[in-house]
């Protein structure tokens, strides 16, 4: 069977996940949430599709957490989706840990994937360092935990950031090893959706390094805590060249920090970069970033607002990834039931 032929035989489902682990910034918003509230509301190129959005509690504990700062931000980050659009009715909205069937289907893909696969991951590379002896097995064992949040829905499509573009790869090696290994075609191959102008929203302070929520520079990025004299000020602020934007993105080749800010404009009024670049053609970043302060002011700070409001409620947040993890527990428990059953469990 060909790949196409593989994910057409499956019901087109939506499925994407953000780590609780604090700090929700600008990337994460254009780069995923923005996306997630787009898939929801507008569909596949048109067509209404499933939709189920997941905090990552399993994989935040992958490097240490406390406690109390991780129950925290996961209710931070669910009041995070919501205020940015995610609806709980129309979108399965979850708690990983919530869902014991990722964690059941991760054990069986730890028994599919392969140790070189693992080795070769840069987020591993990354986040372990030199010191790979001491880094968790958790960490190591990431993506077949990720594999496991996907393919426990038969999610045929996740939006992501650039950033995880390797782990989907290898979300795809694993699935086509189970059915090869075991003769099936019961998972989907699972399409990337790396989309739109911010697939890759990079520092104020240096436009080569992605935005992050481990730089210890705060001016490095826009928390979606901050509030609109914060932003302004970082987007002021933010590292910039002294010639006037050119009329075209080819103009933008060897300028980073230019480049990223077009890009945020564009996103952040749902154009392309090219759109934008001929809207702001001539400007010096003395009027132009004034005008993407005001932007970004205008489309972030009710989000924070309506974060902060709704982390008054933490027993509606609650209550809303119970009723999220009894939905989704709907979908996933027949799926984790046939592959125990594939793979020769007795039940
Ligand atoms: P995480 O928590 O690091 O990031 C969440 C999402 O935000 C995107 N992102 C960015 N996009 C643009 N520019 C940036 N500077 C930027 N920084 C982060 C990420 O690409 C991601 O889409 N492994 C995942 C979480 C995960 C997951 C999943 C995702 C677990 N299971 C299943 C999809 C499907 C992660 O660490 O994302």
């Amino acid at each position: 069977m060909t790949e196409a032929a593989a994910s057409s035989t499956f019901t087109p489902r939506v499925f994407s996940g953000i780590q609780p682990s604090g700090g929700l910034h600008l990337g994460n918003y254009l780069g995923a949430i923005k996306r997630f509230v787009d898939m929801q509301d507008r569909g596949l190129n048109g067509t209404p599709i499933e939709t189920i959005y997941c905090m990552v509690d399993l994989h935040a504990i992958t490097v240490w957490q406390d406690p109390a700062a991780l129950r925290q931000n996961t209710r931070e980050l669910c009041a995070g989706f919501i205020a940015s659009g995610v609806d709980p009715e129309k979108s399965v909205l979850i708690n990983q840990s919530q869902v014991p069937e990722h964690a059941q289907l991760a054990w069986i893909f730890n028994t599919v994937a392969r140790m070189g696969w693992m080795q070769r991951m840069t987020q591993w590379k990354d986040k372990a360092g030199k010191n790979t002896q001491n880094a968790s097995l958790g960490l190591f064992a990431y993506p077949a935990l990720m594999a496991a949040d996907i393919l426990i829905y038969h999610a045929t499509h996740v939006p992501v950031g650039e950033d995880q573009k390797q782990h989907l790869e290898l979300t795809r090696d694993i699935a086509a090893k189970f059915n090869h290994d075991y003769g099936v075609e019961f998972f989907p191959m699972t399409e990337p959706v790396i989309e739109g102008a911010a697939t890759r929203v990079m520092s104020f302070r240096d436009g080569t390094k992605k935005m992050s929520k481990s730089d210890p520079s705060d001016a490095s990025r826009i928390n979606m805590t901050d509030d609109a004299d914060t932003i302004a000020k970082k987007i002021r602020k933010a590292k910039t060249d002294p010639e006037p934007l050119p009329d075209t993105l080819e103009g933008l080749t060897d300028r980073p920090e230019a480049r990223n800010l077009i890009n945020i404009y564009a996103a952040l009024q749902d154009i392309t970069s090219e759109a934008a670049i001929v809207e702001v053609a001539g400007q010096q970043f003395g009027t132009f970033k004034p005008m993407l302060a005001d932007l970004a002011v205008a489309k972030l700070s009710p989000i924070s607002a309506e974060m902060a409001r709704l982390m008054q409620h933490p027993d509606e947040i609650d209550a809303i990834l119970s009723r999220g993890a009894e939905r989704a527990r709907v979908i996933a428990e027949p799926i984790l039931r046939d592959v125990y059953k594939i793979v020769g469990m007795v039940r």
